[in-house]
């Protein structure tokens, strides 16, 4: 089965957007991720609704939000508004992350639980059956063009296992320093989704790159 490929606006040219997003349009890709950020929750800022609005009437793949921010559930409605397909708020930024889930899913879309570098796959034991997906960092979030963290291979692993010891139906993401060849130790430990920000839009042939990411 190919993987599924989400390309991450945060490398794309935000001085022509349009141009990247008919790529991304004509594409395999099979989602975009969108990467918010509020300068608290990370030490960078990106991009947020008002400019989310033309990318989400521009682009015809459905949206992976991924949202770096403090209080992510502030931003539910905004989220949705988007027509968003997933909305993914990270653990560490929740305390009562049971209903932040259960209110995603109630609003329709796909309940995605991020977890950053540091944060042990286990934390997720008692809410893994709730979930759609599970994001994965490789990189500490805030900035595209990292290197990829090695031992993420390693939590890929123990999450494919928890999944299938409990049942969950959850997609597993990851994000961060995605390239062909970390992406192929990824899909191997069982990863299902991959995001790619340079990977892509630093390509000569962004489309290809896509495809061959698919592929893996
Ligand atoms: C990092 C973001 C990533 C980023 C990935 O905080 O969550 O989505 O855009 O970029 P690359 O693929 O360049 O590491
Ligand atoms: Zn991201």
């Amino acid at each position: 089965m190919s993987k599924i490929v989400s390309p991450s606006l945060l490398s794309a040219n935000f001085g022509n957007l349009q141009k990247d997003l008919e790529m991304i349009n004509r594409s395999e890709a099979d989602w975009l991720h969108i990467d918010v950020m509020d300068g608290v929750f990370v030490p960078n800022i990106s991009f947020g609704p008002p400019v989310l609005k033309y990318v989400a009437q521009l682009c015809t793949k459905p949206l992976d939000v991924h949202l770096m921010v403090v209080n992510p559930m502030n931003y539910l409605d905004a989220v949705k508004a988007l027509n968003a397909r997933i909305m993914n708020i990270h653990y560490e930024a929740c305390t009562h992350l049971h209903r932040a889930v259960t209110q995603i899913k109630d609003a329709g879309m796909m309940a995605g639980v991020t977890l950053n570098p540091s944060t042990p796959v286990c934390m997720l034991k008692d809410i893994i059956e709730e979930l759609d997906l599970v994001l994965l960092m490789s990189v500490n979030p805030g900035f595209g063009g990292q290197k990829f963290i090695p031992h993420t291979v390693e939590k890929v692993r123990e999450l494919r296992e928890l999944i299938d010891a409990t049942g969950s139906k959850a997609v597993i993401e990851v994000d961060g320093g995605v390239n062909a060849s970390t992406g192929a130790l990824l899909a191997r430990a069982g990863a299902d989704a991959l995001v790619a920000g340079n990977a892509v839009f630093g390509a000569e042939n962004p489309e290809a790159v896509i495809s061959a990411l698919r592929a893996l």
